[in-house]
């Protein structure tokens, strides 16, 4: 079980160089299956969520190598279609593998995914995808069996910009006969980046960011090296840290515009921004102002995996709040964590009205999920006194030893075991 102990209180200052996004790396690593050739993926950072999704892959005969940074993935000698269901359940991820292995071997087995309980993560979308490709498709006793015999090309309306499923059918596409058309495809710059991904595989994929997808199916691709786009959730978690502790943040390796949706709301709350090719200063020295209305939207709009942080800040503005989750039903659990430390948050159904107190106490709370935990990381290095937060393997998924990233900012965190 392990934990962070926090001592609060102390302004964070410093200079940050962000990593590959593990939203753009998972399925990247997933779509590194649709060659027999290596795929070099660099400045990967170490997540437990990419080391799952590394064995989830060794299980199917995938040999995978890290050397600092650099991760050498060689799947010339694919031995299975299966992935194993204690892994899967593991990592709601193992499911983009279900693409590449029908348009590498035509068949696939994946148990329904596990991943963070932040509420009902169906794969409808998803299914009806494959389906519409010519994918057979049979659910039983928690497996999916996908029969990829007949995979063509096909015009695909999404119900909704699912950002998971508009991968999984690129990916699937890429390999199959004839054009793909993904409508209504996510627009997240992780969608864009796998498009650059399988682009340098030797595929032709086009339209990322558009909402209209066209992937030119191909009969094989080859390996490529290739560097992910950094993580704008990391980014954006900082910068809100150092927007509810105060001091002077600076983050590097950033694709501002990434992160338009977050630093516009900044912009409004008090803090000086300065923004630069690939690297953002923020300096916040007193309370910030609160946001009238947050809502959570698919890219462009605000990220849900920042709505949680966002609270934190809120949490701690002069004025009250409104946030609106529309994505994930259940980010709101933070909100009994967060009243332990002294918030002021009343929630009825998907939308939470935040009354800014001027401070935080120490408290000892829990992180349910991935956000949910690093938005408890802020919580206490803005809380006086102590902070314990158990379940810091939650937030291991997504930051790589996030004590020590707060840490060279100034903050007083450590991990208890
Ligand atoms: C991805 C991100 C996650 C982020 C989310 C939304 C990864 C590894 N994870 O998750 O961090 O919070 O995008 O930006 O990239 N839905 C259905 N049916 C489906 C698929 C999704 O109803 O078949 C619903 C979901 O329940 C949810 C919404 O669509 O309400 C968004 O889900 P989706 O965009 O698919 O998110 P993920 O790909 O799971």
């Amino acid at each position: 079980m392990s934990r962070l102990l926090i001592k609060g209180g102390r302004p964070l200052c410093g200079e940050i160089r962000i990593k590959a996004a593990k939203n753009a790396v998972l399925p990247i690593l997933a779509a590194s299956l649709l060659t027999k050739d290596p795929c070099e993926i660099c400045d990967v950072p170490a997540l437990a969520d990419i080391s799952n999704m590394l064995r989830i892959m060794q299980g199917l005969g995938t040999n995978c190598k890290r050397e600092e940074d650099v991760l050498t993935v060689r799947s010339d000698d694919l031995t299975s279609y299966s992935v194993p269901t204690d892994l899967a359940k593991e990592l709601r991820s193992s499911f983009f593998l279900l693409g590449p292995l029908l348009g590498r071997m035509r068949r696939a087995v994946v148990a329904y995914p596990g991943g963070c309980d932040i509420g009902v993560r169906p794969l409808d979308i998803h299914l009806k995808g494959l389906r519409e490709m010519g994918v057979a498709i049979e659910e039983s006793h928690g497996n999916i069996f996908c029969d990829g015999t007949r995979l063509r090309g096909a015009d695909v309306a999404l119900d909704f910009p699912s950002v998971g499923a508009t991968e999984n059918l690129m990916m699937a596409a890429a390999l199959a006969e004839g054009t793909t058309r993904i409508s209504n495809a996510a627009k997240e710059p992780e969608i864009t980046d796998l498009q650059n991904f399988i682009n340098a595989m030797g595929g032709k994929v086009g339209g990322a960011g558009s909402g209209k997808i066209v992937v030119e199916g191909r009969a094989s691709l080859h390996g490529c090296k290739y560097t992910p786009i950094p993580d704008r959730i990391v980014a954006g978690t900082l910068l809100i840290a150092g927007a509810t502790c105060g001091g002077d943040v600076c983050i590097t390796n950033v694709v501002p515009e990434h992160l338009e949706p977050l630093l516009f709301k900044i912009n409004k709350s008090a803090c000086f921004l300065d923004v630069r090719s690939d690297k953002i200063t923020l300096s916040c020295h007193g309370r910030p102002h609160h946001f009238d209305k947050l809502e959570t939207q698919p890219y462009p709009g605000f990220p849900t995996d920042l709505q949680s942080q966002a609270m934190v800040m809120m949490s701690v503005a002069e004025g009250t709040s409104v946030i609106v989750e529309n994505i994930f039903e259940t980010r709101f659990r933070i909100v009994r964590e967060l009243t332990k430390m002294g918030a002021s948050i009343t929630v009825k159904d998907r939308t939470a009205v935040v009354r800014g107190v001027k401070g935080l106490e120490g408290a000892s709370v829990s992180a349910g999920d991935l956000r949910g935990g690093a938005a408890l990381v802020i919580a206490g290095a803005k809380a006086e006194g102590y902070t314990t937060i158990d379940g810091a393997r939650y937030i291991d998924r997504g930051y790589e030893s996030i004590e020590k990233t707060f840490c060279a900012l100034g903050a007083d965190v450590k991990r208890l075991g």
